[in-house]
């Protein structure tokens, strides 16, 4: 008796727990009377359920009593959120005001990143309840989960968890619905929705679990956002890697899938920087994981993708790390009043290759080349953009740091004043943002809300240090702009093994030798307040084309990669393109925690053991929207 309850008490002291939401968990006792939402038995046993996830309108889908049940045992935190674009539909929730209101505010950001189902990345969905201007056509809940617990403690988190996977309904989970290939949707199912976790703190001497790192360290929960970072960053004049988008969640889809930032060249990837992880597993229970625990597990998360939902994350931080930047652009056709000269297609082209050699110091001194290339069809014309940001660097060192490719670029005839220059501790999107952005704020370029597909490429080092080579991936870019009249988005930067500081994780080995990381878009199309239906075979020949482009990319850097989060996870080489060498560990980990797959996702390890089909049973053809059922493949 007595050692039993010490073993407990320490089991439960012995997690590094953040917050205090965090001690709110299911317990066995609760638990083991009610089938419904009892654990998951021991680890790697259980085979994989054959056939399909449970839909509604089978005969297993839970009744309305047992949801009723269920959202009792959750306090009432489930909800049963319709559509965002179901107002604009006749029925019980029209309302013309609130439609007017939805459309108006449909291309920001927030409307999405805030509600319990909605994405950036509509199309995924499969379109079938956009905001309309005709109420008399049809809503179909499509793409969108059926029912969210909105969690906001760990309790909520297993419960989910349990009910979903004792029940065999397919679970998804949405933190802030950035994710650019629907990741954080699916048809027929129950979703996480993690927004709601909150809690951020500073450490200036934390001692990791092992005591291998003592020093600057900050917890933050599984909702937190880029801005609640950087105002943290602000407060306690110290540095810590955040995304660049200000409503993109630090520790979800962004940390799991490596998370580059303002600094990537200087401290590595978001996910090489963390410490410990909290989380909770497919079979309910609450896990710990560092480099002294569940070590398997915790190699994959960082990196490797969902291996289970985190709760809370410790990660370094950095003393405050100071920053300068300066812009460049330049056009075939200057922006109205500009006094800069028209260029010449060929002279354009030409300062693009003097940019391109220039890169690999901006790499090398530890900054970031933040750059776009639009096409000539784009609002713009053929224009380009960059922001050269680096770290720890003077502005008298800055100037001089640039002033050889603002002479390259005047030897060509394209004349660049020295950039104005910002210095700032914080990347310079957040200067005045302490609170999140407006509901109006809307989508800069890349990002990206509606209909629009993207794909990324790694180029490396080999790509770009010598000139043949150079000319070559050069070639390729102008290839995607002018010949795909698809926009360009490259960011210079150099996480290297060296700079990360020689983590063991599972990031994908072709983030250690880029120098760009390389993504074709198709331009945002002009926002007129009516979301167009594309239908799917317009989509799949969309993608398809795309796909064609990334080719051209893939075929010249052979053994490279693609970024899954800012990627097309329907890349024709997903496996290679994600996970490189790591794949067969990384599945040999999802097998050991999940093996019954209960974290699916599109372009996870393991994406390939399901697939949608349609109502009718038929496997998908051409692109996967999330509208379907989710089954085994084979059953
Ligand atoms: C405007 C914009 C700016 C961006 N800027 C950057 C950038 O600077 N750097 C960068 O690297 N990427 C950037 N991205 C890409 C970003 O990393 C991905 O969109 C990422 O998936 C977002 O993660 P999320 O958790 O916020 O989003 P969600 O869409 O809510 O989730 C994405 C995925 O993560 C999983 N997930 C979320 N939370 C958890 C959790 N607690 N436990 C387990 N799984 C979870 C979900 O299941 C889903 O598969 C940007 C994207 C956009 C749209
Ligand atoms: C769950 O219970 C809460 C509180 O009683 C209620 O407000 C909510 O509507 C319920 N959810 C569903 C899906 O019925
Ligand atoms: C809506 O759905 C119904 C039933 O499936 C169908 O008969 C009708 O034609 C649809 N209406 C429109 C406008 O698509
Ligand atoms: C900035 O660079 C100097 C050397 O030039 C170094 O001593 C210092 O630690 C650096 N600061 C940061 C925050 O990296
Ligand atoms: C180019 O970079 C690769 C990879 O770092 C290196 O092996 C090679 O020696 C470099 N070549 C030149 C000419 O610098």
């Amino acid at each position: 008796m007595l050692s039993s309850t010490f073993v407990l008490l320490f089991a439960a002291t012995a997690l590094a727990l953040n917050f205090d939401w965090e001690r709110d968990q299911l317990t066995d006792e609760e638990a083991a009377p009610n089938a419904a939402i009892r654990f998951g038995s021991t680890l790697a046993v259980t085979a994989p359920p054959a056939g399909c996830k449970v839909i509604p309108g089978d005969a297993q889908w839970p009744s309305e009593a047992d949801w009723a049940s269920f959202n009792e045992t959750l306090g009432g935190a489930l909800l049963r959120p319709t559509p965002l674009g179901s107002v604009c539909y006749a029925g019980e929730g029209y309302s013309a005001a609130v439609c007017e209101r939805l459309k108006r505010d449909w291309a920001g950001m927030n409307l999405h990143t805030d509600d319990p189902t909605s994405i950036l990345s509509q199309w995924a969905s499969g379109n079938t309840c956009p905001p309309t201007s005709q109420p008399n056509s049809n809503c179909t809940q499509g793409g969108w989960p059926v029912y969210v617990v909105k969690a906001t403690s760990v309790r909520h988190v297993q419960l989910a968890v349990n009910f979903a996977r004792n029940q065999n309904i397919r679970l998804v989970i949405k933190n802030s619905g950035h994710d650019f290939n629907g990741k954080s949707i699916g048809g027929h199912s129950l979703s996480v929705w993690t927004h709601h976790l909150k809690g951020i703190t500073y450490d200036a001497d934390y001692t990791s679990p092992t005591g291998s790192y003592t020093g600057r360290a900050v917890a933050y929960a599984a909702g937190v956002q880029a801005y609640e970072g950087a105002a943290l960053m602000r407060r306690e004049n110290m540095f810590m890697i955040i995304a660049g988008g200000s409503t993109v969640g630090i520790a979800g889809g962004f940390l799991q899938g490596g998370g580059h930032s303002s600094h990537t060249s200087y401290y590595g990837l978001a996910a090489d920087q963390v410490l410990a992880i909290t989380a909770v597993t497919a079979d309910g229970h609450v896990v710990e994981a560092h480099e002294g625990k569940n070590e398997d597990l915790f190699w994959a998360f960082r990196g490797g993708g969902t291996f289970g939902i985190i709760t809370s994350v410790v990660v370094k931080a950095f003393p405050a790390t100071p920053m300068t930047s300066g812009s460049i652009r330049f056009s075939t056709t200057p922006p109205r009043g500009s006094t800069a000269a028209p260029l010449s297609t060929e002279t354009f082209w030409a300062g693009m290759r003097a940019y391109w050699a220039f890169s690999l110091a901006i790499c090398d001194a530890g900054g970031l080349g933040y750059n776009f290339i639009y096409p000539k069809s784009s609002s713009t014309g053929l224009a380009f953009t960059v922001s050269i940001a680096v770290p720890n660097m003077s502005t008298a060192e800055y100037r001089r740091f640039v002033r050889p490719l603002l002479q390259q670029l005047h030897d060509l005839g394209i004349e660049q004043p020295m950039p104005t220059l910002k210095r700032s501790y914080i990347p310079s999107s957040f200067e005045e943002e302490d609170e999140p952005p407006t509901t109006s704020k809307r989508s800069a370029p890349g990002e990206t809300t509606g209909h629009t597909l993207i794909a990324s490429r790694f180029f490396s080092r080999t790509n770009f240090n010598t000139s043949s080579r150079r000319e070559e991936a050069h070639l390729s870019i102008r290839h995607l702009v002018e010949h795909g009249d698809l926009t360009f988005h490259g960011m210079n930067y150099a996480p290297t093994l060296a700079v990360a500081g020689h983590p063991s994780n599972a990031v994908n080995p072709a983030f250690r030798t880029t120098v760009l990381h390389a993504q074709g878009y198709e331009p945002n199309a002009h926002w007129d307040g009516e979301a167009a239906i594309v239908s799917r075979a317009a989509l799949s020949a969309r993608h398809e084309r795309l796909q064609r482009y990334m080719q051209v990319w893939r075929d010249i850097t052979p053994g490279s990669g693609s970024y899954i989060n800012e990627g097309d996870a329907q890349d024709w080489e997903w496996k290679a393109a994600f996970f490189g060498s790591h794949y067969p560990r990384l599945l040999a980990v999802k097998r050991k925690y999940d093996p019954q797959g209960v974290f699916w996702a599109i372009g996870a390890v393991g994406n390939d053991e399901w697939e949608m089909r349609d109502g009718d049973g038929g496997r998908r053809q051409g692109i996967v929207t999330q509208d379907g059922r989710l089954c085994r493949v084979g059953s």
